[in-house]
């Protein structure tokens, strides 16, 4: 690969600054680095592999002469900027929900179908995390024996919300750890208002994401467009439940799917620990701390559907800011630069 003028826009979020971690830990051949934000950050100084970077504001940012920019800004900076830079030259890795399903813009998932990317016009989008994790380990199943039907239950950490979703949970967790008497007789006083519309701190909460449609949320219609597009499966049937769970970081998900043919679970588990990028625990349950700082996602609780045939159920965690945003961008810049 040679050396390339890489700019990185949201630099200072969750996502953006595991990004810039990931380009120095894969040793990315970064010939300029940029970094960009909101109005607030600019002037910051970010230290980096590459020397010290001081965040510019996107809004004004001059995109001339970059490489690859990866973007990590919400969706209403993708809308108004990606554009502006592909048609500069730059090719935009896009982390927000944004460009996923335009037509014309690739979605990729690196290691489950990399040949999307090479269609480019300008702008790739990288899935929604939760999609992500999940495909990874069902990519190959339906490779072999083609998915027709899956049952999906989130379970996504706080960090999948950024920086406000980590603080809420940091702060209601002090909270209620003030009276830890009142969580058990129901007599808890409401904590501030934070990221989500119930409290998180020592809660379940069985809605993550905005209800948008028919009482399902935009996290759950990602799972399921974004499944039927990068599997290229536009007719497979997807029931998708999202909820959010006191967690810092890493999304599972329990998921019974079943297929054109009988998959049974010895050839699942073959497919599954042959897959790059995925683990499977036989013996070990695998959960969030435990998928946290790792870059491939990890499978468990492998076992056939028993209400009906040609199915298995399984349970999937990854690192949502690693193979959920930052590594999966990074490896799309790595398939783009060659
Ligand atoms: N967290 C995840 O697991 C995850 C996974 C996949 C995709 N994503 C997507 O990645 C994006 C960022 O998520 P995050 O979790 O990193 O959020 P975050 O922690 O809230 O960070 C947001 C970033 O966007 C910047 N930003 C906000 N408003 C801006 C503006 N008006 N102009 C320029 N920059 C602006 C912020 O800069 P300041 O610091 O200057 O405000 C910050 O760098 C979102 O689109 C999200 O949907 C997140």
């Amino acid at each position: 690969m040679s050396e390339i003028s890489l700019a990185v826009v949201g630099a200072t979020g969750a996502v953006g600054r595991e990004i810039i971690a990931t380009l120095q830990r894969r040793k990315f051949p970064v010939d300029s680095l940029r970094l960009m934000a909101s109005e607030r950050s600019v002037g910051t100084t970010v230290e980096t592999a590459w020397g010290d970077v001081t965040v510019e504001n996107l809004a004004d940012a001059e995109p001339a002469g970059i490489g690859i920019a990866l973007f990590s800004a919400g969706d209403d900076r993708s809308k108004e900027h990606a554009p502006r830079f592909a048609e500069a030259g730059a090719v935009v890795v896009d982390n927000s929900s944004a460009w996923r399903m335009d037509p014309r813009v690739p979605l990729v998932i690196a290691d489950v179908n990399d040949a999307a990317a090479m269609g480019h016009e300008g702008i790739i989008a990288n899935p929604n995390c939760t999609t992500m994790v999940l495909l990874m380990a069902l990519g190959p199943l339906h490779g072999a024996a083609g998915l027709v039907e899956m049952v999906a239950t989130s379970y996504q950490s706080v960090s999948g919300s950024g920086q406000q979703g980590i603080e809420t949970l940091l702060d209601e967790v002090d909270h209620f750890a003030k009276d830890t008497e009142a969580l058990r007789t129901g007599t808890w006083e409401t904590p501030s208002p934070g990221a989500y519309v119930r409290p998180i701190g020592w809660n379940v909460l069985p809605l993550a994401g905005n209800v948008v449609s028919d009482g399902y949320t935009d996290e759950e219609l990602k799972l399921v467009n974004e499944t039927r597009k990068i599997l290229e499966a536009p007719d497979v049937m997807v029931e998708p439940t999202c909820v959010r769970v006191p967690v810092m970081v890493s999304h599972g998900i329990a998921v019974s799917a079943w297929f054109e043919r009988d998959l049974g679970v010895t050839e699942a588990a073959d497919l599954i620990a042959a897959a790059p990028g995925v683990e499977l625990w036989a013996d070990k349950v695998p959960t969030p701390l435990d998928a946290s700082g790792r870059y491939g996602v990890l499978v468990g609780r492998l076992r056939p559907t028993i209400g009906r045939s040609r199915g298995v159920s399984f349970w999937v965690v990854g690192d949502n800011l690693r193979k959920g945003a930052a590594l999966n961008a990074v490896q799309i810049a790595e398939l783009v630069a060659g």
